[in-house]
């Protein structure tokens, strides 16, 4: 569901006010993109509950899935505004990160054309906090942390302890200790958990409004 979420928003290009968490991952079109392998499944296990509240819009269904997945598994209580609006148009495809690339393709990505800023990066990639890789998917296999149902900072320790044998570490998460803007915030969210959920919250809040906010 968190994954979910953030393939819906992170297609938000500011430079062209297209993409973004405007509920197009309904659509096949989009469920097709390779980098949504998988999320078909999250579409499918929500909508007898979008049924039931058609108030909502997609957009900000898929949202507040993304949220409560944070919530539930002891994350930050993230704030969630509704009033997105669905649009119709998929977005087009290869907006979302490469995961073999480094930290230059990252700001590409977040900041230049998501509009997000450095600390979003480092914050937002401890999502793989919770969940796992899967070969059929995305090529990649296994979680990042010990324990992928329970939403903690475990994902910036193990970043700093290394390589372990059945833990994932994918280029652009080990990228994150090579940069000087990047390294001093996963020490400290390593050493800090309360100050990663602080920051978790407010970037993850960002994510999910790209393009919301000032419609
Ligand atoms: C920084 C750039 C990122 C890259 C390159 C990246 C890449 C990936 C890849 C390759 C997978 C494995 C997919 C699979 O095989 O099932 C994955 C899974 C996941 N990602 Fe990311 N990701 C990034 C950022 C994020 C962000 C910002 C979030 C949320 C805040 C996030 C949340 C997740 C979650 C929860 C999963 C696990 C899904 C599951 O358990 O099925 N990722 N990511």
């Amino acid at each position: 569901m968190l994954r979910l979420a953030w393939h819906s928003a992170g297609t938000y290009d500011v430079n062209t006010k297209t993409g973004g968490p405007f509920g197009t991952m309904r659509y096949k079109a989009e469920l097709n993109h390779g980098a949504n392998n998988g999320l078909d499944i999250a579409v499918r296990l929500l909508e007898p509950i979008k049924e039931q509240f058609p108030i909502l819009s997609y957009g900000d269904f898929y949202q507040l899935a993304g949220v409560v997945a944070v919530e539930i598994t002891g994350g930050p209580d993230v704030p969630f505004h509704p009033g997105r609006e669905d649009k119709e148009e998929p977005p087009v495809e290869g907006r979302l990160p490469d995961a073999t690339k480094g930290n230059d393709h990252l700001r590409d990505v977040f900041v230049k054309t998501m509009g997000l800023e450095d600390i979003d990066i480092v914050t937002l990639s401890g999502g793989h906090t919770l969940g796992a890789a899967h070969k059929e998917r995305s090529g990649f296999e296994g979680p990042w942390t010990p324990n992928p149902l329970i939403f903690d900072n475990s994902y910036f320790t193990e970043l700093l302890a290394g390589e372990k044998d059945g833990l994932l570490k994918l280029p652009t998460d080990k990228a994150l200790l090579e940069d000087p803007v990047f390294r001093p915030l996963v020490d400290k969210y390593a050493a800090d958990e309360d100050a990663f959920f602080a920051d978790y919250a407010v970037s993850h809040m960002k994510l999910s409004e790209l393009g919301f906010a000032e419609v």
